[in-house]
């Protein structure tokens, strides 16, 4: 078997996979923030392509040229067999990784950016507002909207515009401009502010900024890296081409595993996969989901209706959550720290096709190293907690004396998040408990909704 299994230009997704098509039980509405009543993704903020994505029951969604021809800039990217991972753990298992790390922003996120700036821009948009966590959505936007000529404001998360300078540059290179969040430039900023100067910020905190801004000005939408159905549609380029390459090495995954934030990597790569265990032709495939422990939203969280932003301006959603109000450890994987998770992730573990596991800072950051000193790639710390899980597994599969196929969804890789690594290396990076009093709180505060 070949180290890389490729696929030509021509072999690309023509069209996305909803998987909306083809659930037993359709997914919950999203909740007008206010009134409560099912509401669509508000038209101040999203044009009505994307609303019509969000909730459009069609299985196949063409993939528009314009987008197509971009997407050929890095896409179909590599599928690997790990070779020399499953040597250094002598295990019998199969190690196969999906690599977005090969897209010019270095992470899955381009695949929506890309189809979130053009249909903006069909629509007559001008300028675009977002938040970001590690800073690779809002460096993948960035080069998103300077593909369409459109402008960009990115609220990054205080304590990764501080870890990560470089990502920030990055954007302002594609021509973005990116604050500190919580910043002074809207209101919700300035009161978190003011009663709190020191905040590190959050993704929730972050979109309450992006969302304030997009609602003030009529020339400016607001785009969202993840968690939406749409999000996690674009994002199906990922499993379509990963099945096509399974097929070329005539295999079949025994088990699939990807890191959580939002959802949208994990969803991109499991959702073609997942038609086949809810169809019952693949049953015993095991899609697993990994998160951190500091913030462990399905495997600790409440599945509750709860706001997808911290001030409540967003719509409610039932999906897993933490609180909208909760505040995460500062752990390096800044595309973790969500407290919701996407409602089509949840609606998945809730039908029992799918589990969450959660895994420690060090453990992950062990299992990174392991991956690099083998494979070469340094991956992002998000996709590393997929990482430690892919080894449990194998080594599992050692013990056992049993042969398994795992996939791994390797969304990215960590060049920006080199500071993390100097702090393990150098004995200085910690765990953190689950933070299980601050959830506590944080669940006080879930929107009363009676339905
Ligand atoms: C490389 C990488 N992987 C994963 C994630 C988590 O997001 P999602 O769950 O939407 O894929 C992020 C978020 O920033 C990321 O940068």
């Amino acid at each position: 078997m070949d180290t890389k299994i490729l696929l030509t230009e021509k072999e690309m997704a023509t069209h996305w996979y909803n998987i909306q098509a083809d659930l037993p039980e359709p997914l919950p509405p999203l909740l007008h923030p206010v009134t409560k009543e099912p509401t669509i993704l508000p038209p101040p903020l999203f044009p009505s392509a994307l609303n019509d994505q969000e909730f459009s029951k069609e299985r196949w969604i063409e993939i528009p040229d314009e987008i197509q021809e971009i997407y050929k800039l890095w896409r179909p990217s590599p599928l690997h067999r790990a070779f020399r991972l499953e040597k250094a753990l002598d295990t019998p298992a199969r190690i196969f990784y999906k690599y977005e790390g090969v897209s010019p922003a270095g992470s899955h996120k381009l695949n929506t950016a890309v189809a979130q700036a053009y249909y903006n821009k069909k629509e007559g948009i001008k300028r675009l507002a977002t938040e970001t966590g590690a800073g690779q959505w809002g460096s993948a936007l960035s080069l998103g909207c300077q593909y369409f000529g459109l402008e960009l404001k990115v609220y990054m998360v205080k304590v990764s515009y501080e870890q990560k300078p470089y990502r920030r540059i990055m954007m302002e290179t594609w021509g973005a401009k990116c604050v500190a969040s919580p910043s002074k430039d809207t209101e919700i900023g300035r009161k978190i502010l003011a009663e709190n100067p020191n905040s590190g910020g959050s993704l929730g905190i972050a979109i309450s900024e992006a969302v304030e801004d997009a609602f003030k000005r009529d020339d400016t939408h607001y785009s969202l890296g993840s968690v939406l159905n749409h999000v996690l549609l674009h994002q199906t380029v990922i499993g379509l081409e990963t099945m096509k390459q399974m097929e070329k090495a005539e295999v079949y995954p025994d088990i699939i595993i990807g890191c959580i934030g939002g959802g949208s990597n994990f969803g991109g790569m499991i959702l073609p996969f997942a038609k086949d265990k809810i169809t019952g032709k693949k049953p015993k495939l095991q899609i697993v989901a990994v998160e951190p422990e500091a913030c462990p939203t399905v495997t600790k969280g409440l599945y509750a209706w709860d706001f997808g932003d911290v001030a409540g301006m967003a719509p409610i959603a039932l999906m897993h959550t933490l609180g909208h109000t909760f505040e995460p450890p500062p752990v390096h994987a800044g595309g973790l720290r969500y407290h919701g998770m996407a409602p089509i992730v949840c609606h998945l573990v809730k039908l029992g096709f799918m589990e969450a596991r959660a895994v420690k800072q060090l453990p992950t950051f062990e299992a990174a190293i392991k991956f690099a000193r083998s494979e070469g790639i340094i991956p992002a710390p998000e996709p590393s907690h997929a990482i430690k899980v892919v080894i449990d597994e194998a080594i599992k599969c050692k013990k056992e004396g049993k042969r398994k196929d795992i996939l791994l969804a390797l969304s990215g890789h960590g060049h920006f998040d080199l500071g993390a690594y100097e702090k393990y290396l150098t004995g200085q990076l910690e765990d953190y408990e689950y933070p299980a009093d601050k959830v506590k709180e944080a669940l006080k505060h879930l929107p009363v909704v009676n339905r």
